[in-house]
């Protein structure tokens, strides 16, 4: 069941698709008070109660014990201690003594204390939301009536399921090709290449450098034909070039963000100065979506949204007077306190909340600051270009995913969790996050492999891929600086061919299971005790995962680890996928040390479910999914289904076929 209570009055979010009523009075449990505009909502919780939900976030499954922000925020140190990342998802389920779901719909910054103040107490503070209060027999049913509300998930092409390698730092057509001869003589799946910033002239969204990419079209062609699909960045901010025709459009159709006088608003990224597009102007975003065309038209079907928070490194002014700071302490004696001025001058410059205050959206005619909408711009600036391809081909899917995000993007795009470090913790992030990032719809999802940031090692890489061959998004992504990670420049090859190898022999599985969750508003990940809600041990346990209807997960996230601790909630069986074969032993409910070389994956088969597996495969496109083995843990005749559509268009994705297993 679902209530709905407002405060102030919310900017329409879209986050919602269903109608629901308002309810006049107080939420069941919560002590709310209002004052100067601001509202608090307070529940006390019982010692044993969890809290699960707000997506994309820092810390646990359960994030009791901590304080976090709805609030889209662009900072590359992804520490244990931050308090937002690049999206808001503000939804969150209380599991215990009482169980109940909460979602915040607001653009501007929400703020939950989870036990952070006051161990027992939650606190949630906003103004100018509406509050859905949301009741079920189950988290999952919680879970479940809460994507009925927000709608349908998206889905992307089948090849999207296939395995990616990126790097920022690819900077011409011959770094492509070494990338794909990389692979292909390594012989390692791969179905897709990315292109970082370095493709474009200078910096410019929808252009190519001509000089270091003289035919994309002929290159997206010929990898196409061998099964890699590129996959261009396309970023927020455009630059501001008199003469380049997206901002020239631009504000001559007065599409940009701008001041309070109506005047294009500049921003640092990038390209240097730059203007954004004012994106909740639906005209305004489905022409930026226009521009996709530049690339569509080049035979490219994929692309990544990024610096959508929007990402700014200063704002209009700023950065004048942050030199004028510095300028003034030139010859000056730098004690303590001088020194922290001059630092602070240009180190609070970037997404500086006065720059976005002074920003200003133009929405059903009249002016609003960005800081009234901020979570909206990711989410609306990818929406623009869902819908523009959904203007140009109502009836096809294309790979799209977004940096920042806010719920009811879900239904548009993917995400991808931003960037973290090649660290032992962030894999340990990647796996927590997955659920947290189902219960709100953004079921196309992945981290990047191996880690951003920083130096990556051949053994968190294998670990990595280990798991990130079970995540939807699956993409070897690095920085700049970063040492080179991709696959093929490993030593132990053997191991990484079984592994990818593995991803797509899943692929029947995990895309058959991904397409049935999106559809029923289900979670392909789920934490052991959505299942199991009255196995206390199961409450516990933050780094294993149920995965689709078959399979439980219990990765390795742990350097130097020859094996891990798994809790079996139930009889299963273990299923070790090593290069030489499968090999399978039953197991009781229990607690258990299991060994995990660094070449293999070990998976859980749930009683009375079964597993179909595909032959490896170079390609998704190459993939036969047509015959199928199963592996199997039951006793008498089952059924599985699995999705059979064309994997492009959204019309067949109501093609399922049931097959019969005999035990
Ligand atoms: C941002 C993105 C990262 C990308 C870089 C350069 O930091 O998050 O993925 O490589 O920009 O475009």
């Amino acid at each position: 069941m679902i209530r709905k209570f407002r405060y102030g009055k919310p900017f329409p979010t879209d986050a919602v698709v269903k109608n629901v009523g308002q309810t006049s009075g107080m939420p069941p449990f919560f002590t709310v008070t209002e004052q100067d505009g601001g509202v608090e909502y307070r529940y006390t919780m019982e010692k044993e109660d969890c809290v699960f939900g707000l997506g994309e976030q820092m810390r646990g499954i359960n994030k009791r014990g901590w304080h976090y922000d709805g609030y889209a925020y662009d900072d590359p140190h992804l520490t244990e201690t931050r308090t937002s990342l690049y999206g808001a998802h503000n939804f969150i389920v209380v599991f215990g003594a009482r169980t109940f779901g909460v979602f915040v719909d607001c653009g501007k910054r929400v703020s939950f204390d989870i036990g952070y103040t006051d161990p027992d107490e939650l606190i949630i503070t906003f103004a100018d939301a509406d509050v859905y209060f949301i009741t079920g027999e189950s988290v999952l049913a919680i879970v479940k009536t809460f994507r009925e509300l927000i709608g349908q998930s998206y889905i992307p092409p089948k090849w999207a399921f296939g395995f990616g390698q990126s790097k920022w730092g690819y900077r011409c057509e011959e770094d492509i090709r070494e990338v794909f001869r990389g692979y292909e003589e390594a012989e390692l799946p791969l179905d897709m290449i990315y292109l970082d910033i370095d493709y474009m002239e200078e910096y410019c969204d929808f252009t190519v450098n001509r000089e270091r990419f003289p035919d994309l079209k002929g290159l997206a062609e010929e990898f196409k034909e061998k099964g890699v699909r590129l996959i261009p960045i396309v970023d927020a901010a455009v630059k501001v070039k008199e003469g380049y025709h997206v901002y020239d459009e631009g504000v001559e159709k007065g599409y940009f963000c701008t001041d309070s006088e109506g005047k294009p608003y500049v921003v640092g990224v990038w390209p240097g100065d730059s203007v954004l597009p004012d994106v909740l102007n639906p005209e305004a975003r489905l022409w930026f979506g226009s521009y996709y065309e530049e690339f569509l038209k080049q035979g490219i079907e994929g692309f990544w949204n990024d610096m959508n928070e929007p990402a700014i490194f200063y704002g209009q002014g700023s950065i004048d007077r942050a030199f004028q700071v510095v300028a003034s302490k030139a010859g000056v004696n730098l004690d303590h306190e001088t020194f922290n001025e001059v630092q602070a001058a240009f180190g609070s410059l970037a997404n500086n909340p006065d720059d976005y205050a002074a920003m200003h959206h133009k929405a059903e005619g009249e002016l609003i600051s960005h800081s009234e909408v901020h979570n909206l711009y990711g989410d609306f600036l990818t929406r623009g270009a869902a819908e523009y391809f959904a203007e140009r081909d109502p009836d096809r899917r294309y790979l799209l995913f977004s940096r920042s995000s806010y719920i009811g993007m879900h239904r548009y795009g993917g995400i991808w969790t931003g960037d973290n470090a090649s660290w032992w913790s962030h894999l340990a992030l990647n796996v927590k996050m997955m659920p947290s990032l189902d219960m709100c719809g953004f079921l196309f999802a992945g981290a990047d492999l191996g880690g951003h940031a920083e130096d990556t090692t051949e053994d968190l890489m294998l670990r990595w891929l280990a798991f990130g061959i079970f995540t939807p998004l699956m993409r070897n992504h690095a920085t700049c600086t970063a040492r080179d990670q991709e696959c093929y420049r490993f030593k132990d090859l053997g191991a990484f061919r079984h592994i990818l190898s593995l991803r797509y022999r899943l692929l029947p599985y995990l895309y058959s299971e991904f397409v049935k969750c999106a559809q029923k508003g289900e979670m392909l990940f789920k934490p052991l005790c959505f299942e199991y809600p009255e196995d206390a041990r199961a409450r516990t346990v933050e780094d294993q995962l149920f995965w689709g209807e078959s399979v439980m997960l219990a990765p390795v996230v742990e350097a130097n680890a020859a094996g891990r601790y798994v809790y079996l909630p139930a009889r299963m069986k273990l299923l070790r996928f090593t290069r030489h074969g499968v090999r399978e032993r039953v197991m009781e409910k229990g607690e258990y040390y299991i060994d995990v070389p660094l070449d293999e994956v070990v998976v859980f088969l749930r009683e009375g479910k079964v597993l179909p597996l595909a032959q490896p495969a170079k390609n998704v496109a190459s993939l036969d999914d047509r015959h199928l083995t199963f592996l199997k843990f039951i006793v008498q005749t089952t059924e599985y289904t699995v999705c059979r559509d064309d994997g492009v268009t959204k019309s067949s994705l109501q093609n399922f076929e049931t097959i019969k297993v005999q035990p």
